[in-house]
Formats: C-alpha cells, sequence, structure tokens
C-alpha cells in the first residue's frame, strides 16, 4: 500500500514524514502532509468523529499561544490527542509508564520483556521477522483508525478474519452433547454449506406445505424458494451436499472431475453440533471482512504517532505517574523517572491512564470523579503467541490466515496473516480469559493439548516457543478493556467532563470499548472540548 510518488527524491512516504517529524515536530510533519495532499481528513473521518473540527496552525488564539498541555498515557489515545493539538501549537508533552509508545497496542517481538505484576518474567524468544498482536490485531475499514493509518502513512495489509479452510471445533461438556461431530474440526466451508443448506430444505419445504402461506403474499412463496434454492445449494428442494463442501478427491485435468466430499452429516446431526451458532461472529458491524491490519504489526500506528509528534523530545518513557493535582493555575503532575519523583506544571491534563491503573494514583480529584473511577472493571483476556518451527497450517492444510473457532477455553486459533511460505510462523494459540491465572509454563502446556486435539501431534511435533500476554496482569493495564456495569451510567456521563483542568480520554470513554477506534474517538472530543474552553477563556 505504501507509495513512493510525489515524495523528494523517491523517498518513501512514511520515511519521508518521519524524518520531517522528527526534525521539526508536529507543525512541520502537518504542513508537509497538507503540501503532500495527505491530510484533508476525510469527510468519512470527519462524519465518523461527530462535531471534532481537526485543528491547523494558528487555531490556537494568540493569547493562548504555547498553553501546555500534560498528556499521560502514550497509547492511542494519548498520542492522538498530542498529535492534534500539536497541530494546532499548544506545548503538548506525554508522560508514559512504559518504555514505548502504544499501550495496549503491542507487538511482541524478539527481544521483548514483560513483568506481570505477580513478578514473572518472560522474554520473547521467536525469530527474528516473526511476531503477535497480543492486544488489537484486526481493524475493519470503516473505523476512524485506517484514516489515521492513511494520515499518518502506515502501510496496511488484509488480515484474514475468515477464511473457508478454518475450522469450527466443538468438543462435549458436562451439560452439552454435540453428537456425532464433537471433537471433530469441521472446516467453515463444510459447516456452512450443511447448516445453510438444511435451513434452506426446511424452508423451502415449509413453502411447499402452504406452513407460511399467512406470511407470504403474491409472488413471495416462490421469491422465497429461489431464495433459499441459491443459499442452500439445494436439488429438487433437498439438501444433499454439493461441492461447496469441499472434495475428498479433487477435480483435475482431463477426466478427473474430483468426488465431493459427503454425503452430508443428516439435519439432526448438523443441528446437534451447533456449529452454526457461531456464523454470526461474521456478521458483526465491526468483525465482518474486510479486516486490516498495519504492516509490521499493529504498534507501527503509535510509532508513526509518536514521530509524529516529535518522538522524545514531547514524550518520556519509564515515567510512572504517581500523583496528579489540579492546581489554582492548572495542573501538577508527579512521576517516577531515573529513581526520582520529577513533576510537570501544565496548564492541563489530558489522563489515558485506564481507570483500573488511575484509581490507585493519588489525585486531588473530586469525590465525584473518584467515585466514578471505581466503577468501571477490567475484562480478563490473554494472547498466546506460539512459534512453530514449520507452518503446517499452510504446507499440510491450505489455511492462509483465519481463525478456527472452538468452545475450548482457547477460544480461537489464529493464523497469522502476514510472511505467508515463510519457514517458521506464529500463531495465537489462544484468545482468552482462562489462561490469566495459570503460570506461564502452565498455559503453554494446556494451549498446546487443547491444539493438539484439533492439529494432532504436529502441534507438539513442530512447537519452538511460546509468549503469553494477560491483560489483568499487565501493570500498567490491569485489565484487557473496561465493562461498564450496568452500562455507560453516571460514571460514564461524570468522566466526560473536565474535573478542574483535568480531562479523561480512552476507548472506555466512547461506544468503542476494546476498539482503537474509540480511543481516536474519545481523543478527538478531548481535543474539541480542551480547545473550545481555551479558545473561550483567551478572547
Ligand atoms: P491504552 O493503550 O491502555 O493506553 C494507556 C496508556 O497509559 C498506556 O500506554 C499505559 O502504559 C499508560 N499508563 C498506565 N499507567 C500509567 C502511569 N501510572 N503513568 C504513566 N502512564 C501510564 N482494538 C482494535 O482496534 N482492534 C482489535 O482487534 C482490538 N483487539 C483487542 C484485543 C485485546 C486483547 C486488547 C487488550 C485490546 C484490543 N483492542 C482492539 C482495543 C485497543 O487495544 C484499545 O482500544 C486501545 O489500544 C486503547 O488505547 P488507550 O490509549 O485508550 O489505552
Ligand atoms: N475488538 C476486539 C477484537 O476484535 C475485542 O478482538
Amino acid at each position: 500500500m505504501e507509495t513512493t510518488a510525489g515524495t523528494p527524491e523517491g523517498v518513501s512516504r512514511r520515511g519521508f514524514l518521519t524524518r520531517v517529524g522528527a526534525v521539526g515536530g508536529a507543525t512541520a510533519l502537518y504542513g508537509t502532509m497538507e503540501a503532500l495532499g495527505l491530510i484533508a481528513s476525510p469527510a468519512h473521518a470527519a462524519e465518523e468523529a461527530g462535531d471534532f473540527q481537526e485543528l491547523r496552525p494558528n487555531d490556537l488564539p494568540a493569547a493562548a499561544n504555547g498553553t501546555k498541555v500534560a498528556i499521560l498515557g502514550a497509547g492511542t489515545a494519548g498520542l492522538a490527542v498530542a498529535y492534534e493539538l500539536g497541530k494546532a501549537g499548544y506545548d503538548c508533552h506525554v508522560i508514559e509508564a512504559r518504555s514505548k509508545p502504544g499501550g495496549r497496542a503491542l507487538t511482541i517481538r524478539r527481544g521483548d520483556k514483560l513483568t506481570d505484576t505477580d513478578g514473572v518474567t518472560q522474554v520473547c524468544k521467536f525469530d527474528e521477522g516473526h511476531y503477535y498482536n497480543a492486544g488489537p490485531s484486526r481493524i475493519p475499514s470503516h473505523h476512524l483508525t485506517i484514516d489515521y493509518c492513511r494520515e499518518l502513512g502506515v502501510a496496511i495489509e488484509p488480515m484474514v478474519n475468515a477464511n473457508a479452510q478454518g475450522y469450527y471445533f466443538h468438543e462435549n461438556t458436562p451439560t452439552v452433547n454435540y453428537g456425532p461431530l464433537a471433537s471433530t474440526a469441521v472446516t467453515h466451508r463444510q459447516a456452512k454449506a450443511d447448516v445453510y443448506g438444511y435451513i434452506s430444505e426446511l424452508l423451502a419445504s415449509a413453502v411447499d406445505q402452504g406452513a407460511l402461506d399467512d406470511r407470504l403474499t403474491g409472488t413471495d412463496g416462490q421469491r422465497l424458494i429461489e431464495l433459499v434454492n441459491s443459499l442452500g445449494g439445494l436439488t429438487g428442494g433437498r439438501y444433499t451436499g454439493n461441492n461447496r463442501r469441499g472434495y475428498s478427491v479433487t477435480p483435475g485435468a482431463g477426466n478427473e472431475p474430483g468426488t465431493v466430499a459427503g454425503p452430508p452429516p443428516g439435519l439432526s446431526d448438523i443441528l446437534q453440533s451447533q456449529f452454526g451458532t457461531r456464523f454470526a461472529t461474521e456478521f458483526g458491524f465491526d468483525q465482518a471482512m474486510m479486516m486490516w491490519q498495519p504492516v509490521g504489526g499493529m504498534d507501527q500506528i503509535s510509532a508513526a504517532l509518536a514521530s509524529a509528534v516529535g518522538g522524545r523530545r514531547r514524550i518520556t518513557y519509564d515515567a510512572p505517574v504517581t500523583q496528579i493535582d489540579n492546581t489554582s493555575t492548572g495542573v501538577r503532575v508527579s512521576y517516577r523517572s531515573n529513581g526520582r519523583i520529577r513533576t510537570l506544571d501544565a496548564d492541563y491534563c489530558v489522563v489515558t491512564i485506564p481507570p483500573m491503573v488511575l484509581r490507585n494514583l493519588t489525585t486531588n480529584f473530586s469525590a465525584e470523579t473518584k467515585n466514578a473511577l471505581t466503577v468501571p472493571t477490567g475484562a480478563n483476556s490473554g494472547r498466546m503467541g506460539i512459534q512453530f518451527k514449520r507452518r503446517f497450517w499452510e504446507e499440510d492444510l491450505d489455511i492462509y490466515g483465519g481463525v478456527t473457532h472452538t468452545n475450548m477455553d482457547v477460544s480461537g486459533i489464529y493464523y497469522p496473516s502476514y510472511g505467508y511460505f515463510q519457514k517458521k510462523g506464529v500463531l495465537v494459540g489462544y484468545y482468552s480469559g482462562s489462561y490469566t491465572n495459570l503460570s506461564v509454563a502452565e498455559r503453554e502446556t494446556r494451549a498446546l493439548a487443547q491444539g493438539a486435539k484439533i492439529h494432532g501431534d504436529v502441534y507438539h511435533q513442530e512447537f519452538d516457543n511460546s509468549f503469553s500476554v494477560a491483560w489483568p496482569k499487565e501493570p500498567y493495564s490491569l485489565g484487557a478493556w473496561v465493562s461498564w456495569p450496568g452500562g455507560r451510567g453516571a460514571a460514564y456521563q461524570h468522566l466526560l467532563q473536565a474535573d478542574g483542568n483535568t480531562y479523561f480520554a480512552g476507548d472506555h470513554l466512547s461506544y468503542y470499548t476494546a476498539w482503537q477506534t474509540g480511543a481516536f474517538l474519545s481523543a478527538r472530543k478531548v481535543v474539541s472540548d480542551l480547545h473550545a474552553r481555551v479558545a473561550a477563556t483567551a478572547a
């Protein structure tokens, strides 16, 4: 997706903008992007962002020039606030506890080191060039995140979120018997052919028998028959299987028509398997293909944002905030850096620290704010990346990206949507909260045992190493995302307002919890609110 067209001396767009950003800061970057025709914030992005008015150079009233804003957290929301305010000339400084930008937008690569709240440290041993996204992994086309990728020159590539060649796998539980298809890996293509086939047959038969006459008028019955014939691939109104299921002998040249896999299991077996209950995931507004991922890992977005706001000139890493005080003139932030407590005074502060972490800090926020911060709860989820010595899913099973959905505690196995044909590969062995309280070694043992139920011994034979992230145990997250028990009530409404000169932002303050677009939208709302206040004060 990256293009070199129109950039001086053939410098790649991203490389060029990164350099301009590093030398001249956000304003220079902005001007350059505008000159390159990259920055007309797309109409669709503006529409997504409601009343967000993109700030431009000189938008800051002269009397307010250099208004200083402390931004706490260099995740998506914090960096987006710094980026947008920086365009208008605000003097932004970002304080981040971790040693790099991105927060939950975390990509795990060789050498990465994480220490959980229980003191256990892991070091990633993947081969160079291999990685997995431990937090966000997919972006739908309609999210604002894509518009920021375009604006920042972050190259994107397809993330295969649905693949007919992936599996469904249901094993019996003490309370549910999945019938003859229990503990059988069935391809999405086969399950879909059978479920749609039988549902279509039932509908065709109901129309035939006049059972739907009170719902169907005129030629509707005939139209419905045409629809289900096509949807189910019926023959004479019956589902008997068809090549949508795949082949047991694949078609070839000359006189080799192939043998369609079949016959299909009976209607009762298909209903008992409950595979059809899994299809709805792919119908979700935010989950339907096409999905995207940045080339090289999700953290490329925060890396581009960090460099666009001015890099280390404007971001202090390894600096956990310990205290936030609204003062008579602004805000004072205390943070730990190189073993010392330091302070940063600013006119305003935007806090993007997740509420589960923020509520443990010392602040002089109002009682209502402190109370509101106790309401959201941290979601329990995590992901394990497993490096295999051989991409057996591609070589043996023709699975290139996509997901195997299961009812086991791994939930899903996600095959990588990059690095096809390489020898080794990293897949996501679980995406689940069930592994959080296991030791790192236990997580690995269990994930391999579960995966082997689907993929067989190859899962053990080709195993290389693993790395797991348990979000509730990440000290600067304490949860994968937030839940608002009882819905977005008074606490949510309260945190949408500033406490003194301190504003709050993050995906938890949007209707897109657990999506980066929520962090961008929340950042843009706070930028609009803060700028309106500064403009009014300076007027
Ligand atoms: P964060 O990224 O949490 O940023 C907060 C920042 O504050 C962090 O950098 C943190 O280190 C810092 N901080 C914390 N404490 C302190 C302190 N004391 N002092 C200083 N700094 C501090 N989104 C998608 O778009 N697509 C997906 O597929 C997707 N899947 C997800 C799957 C998982 C498992 C998870 C965990 C998240 C997923 N998300 C997805 C959501 C996405 O990660 C978030 O919406 C986004 O990253 C939130 O950004 P944020 O800036 O609001 O919060
Ligand atoms: N948005 C998150 C995902 O797609 C929850 O996995």
